[in-house]
């Protein structure tokens, strides 16, 4: 599908965005093996969530629909039974490592494979740590790319360094540790998205982190509900939306500010955005605030180190708010974007060179010197979601029209955006 999207004179209104992404595939993998049932309330409905419910179902966790969100009956820490056929975790890299971690640990065998993106993706960050804990798991490419084959059986603790700061690799695991005889001690490069360590705790597993090092013991988890927070990663794409449209006023009510998630807030306000964040309350063990975004002129920085992993979902956009900032934006550290949905620097750069930024590809990040202005031009998603919204953002800001081919990757984390990029694109300011 193509998507044709022009400038509007104003953006502005509310807008909800869908529920958190990575913390809707954990409330589901992990109530799935809990006691008792669970409301998953604002549960994600998108492609790379929905791609977890069939493979949580296929191992045998009734899972059913509400308005709003899901009951997730939970089959307990021995209930989970082997697949009748192959797992597809379709294009969700979340899915298929987490759930890695935890079939290493059943008793029967398990295969997953994945979409084409997903099974050119690094999973050989899994398969090494979980066989020092005794796993028996192989796969394509010397063991580094699905799909995966798993004999799942008997496993023991680890002390491990993570190689990448990567909250996927780090929960693949924690649920594995769950199962495994003794105590598992994980050291983190730099910290990475925690939402599977609130989560464990709430539901009564013995976890501490401390510093840069978690401890987890084997342990049982008992159902907890969940209020999925909004998802601050497709919240983003509003926030910069405002902030470089010249007329724009939106608000965003309920959204996850997690600190190992909301680097995009701190780096648009280092910008000198026009964003107030409100109401900052815990929902489900998880911050949760209101946002407001206006119009702003922004400035160019550097992006380095720690923040990385903070804004990691977020640079193909903070690339676009650079393009038209004053000044000179450098981003560094960030290889690990090469190995995402789609190569991230380059498809990033290609596109927004399309509109005429001045964007220049460094092996780990971008330099980006901010222009006056972007034109509308022909674009691909890549059949990658972040690069078809980053671009729908760029072409609200952009002289002429622009086209987005492969727009339907949005399914995979905000299947409403178009339309709620219609309905912010009517607003009368
Ligand atoms: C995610 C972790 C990040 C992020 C991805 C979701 C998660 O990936 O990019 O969109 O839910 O744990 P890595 O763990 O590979 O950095």
């Amino acid at each position: 599908m193509k998507q044709v999207v022009k400038a509007p004179p104003a953006l502005g209104g509310e807008v909800s965005p869908p529920g958190d992404k990575s913390i809707s595939h954990r409330a589901v993998i992990l109530n799935g093996i809990a006691r008792g049932d669970a409301r998953v309330s604002n549960f994600a409905q998108s492609a790379d969530c929905l791609a977890t419910v069939a493979c949580m179902r296929a191992l045998g966790v009734e899972i059913e629909s509400f308005k709003g969100g899901l009951v997730v009956k939970g089959v307990g820490d021995r209930g989970l039974k082997e697949a009748v056929d192959v797992l597809c975790a379709e294009n969700s890299a979340t899915t298929m490592r987490l759930l890695a971690g935890l079939l290493a640990a059943q008793p029967f065998l398990s295969i997953i494979t994945g979409d084409q993106s997903l099974r050119s993706r690094p999973m050989d960050r899994v398969v090494q740590p979980l066989r020092l804990m005794g796993a028996q798991i192989w796969g394509r490419c010397s063991d580094s790319r699905a799909p995966l084959v798993i004999r799942g059986g008997h496993l023991h603790g680890i002390r491990y360094k993570l190689p990448v700061a990567s909250a996927q690799l780090k929960s693949a695991l924690l649920l594995a540790a769950l199962f495994a005889e003794g105590d598992t001690v994980i050291k983190e490069p730099i910290a990475s998205r925690d939402h599977t360590e609130r989560m464990l705790k709430a539901m009564g597993a013995e976890i501490e982190a401390k510093g840069d090092t978690i401890v987890i013991s084997p342990s049982r988890l008992k159902a907890i509900d969940i209020i999925v927070p909004g998802d601050i990663s497709s919240a983003a794409f509003w926030l910069v939306a405002g902030v470089i449209h010249n007329r724009a006023d939106i608000r965003l009510n309920n959204i996850g500010v997690n600190p190992t998630r909301s680097g995009i807030i701190d780096v648009l306000n280092s910008m000198g955005a026009q964003l107030s964040v409100e109401n900052e309350r815990l929902v489900s063990a998880e911050p949760v605030a209101d946002l407001r975004v206006q119009s702003s002129q922004l400035s160019g920085l550097e992006i380095t180190g720690e923040l990385i992993p903070r804004v990691i979902d977020e640079i193909p956009l903070i690339a676009l708010a650079a393009s038209v900032a004053r000044g000179k934006t450098v981003i560094r550290d960030a290889k690990e974007l090469r190995g995402k949905e789609t190569d991230r620097i380059s498809a990033t750069a290609k596109e927004l060179l399309k509109m005429g930024a001045d964007v220049e590809e460094l092996p780990d990040g971008m330099v980006i010197n901010g222009k006056e202005r972007l034109r509308g031009a022909a674009c691909e998603s890549h059949g990658d979601h972040r690069l078809a919204m980053m671009l729908g953002v760029a072409a609200l800001v952009a002289e002429g029209e622009t086209e987005i081919d492969n727009a339907e990757a949005v399914n995979i984390s905000y299947p409403r955006f178009w339309q709620d990029l219609k309905r912010l694109s009517a607003a009368k300011l």
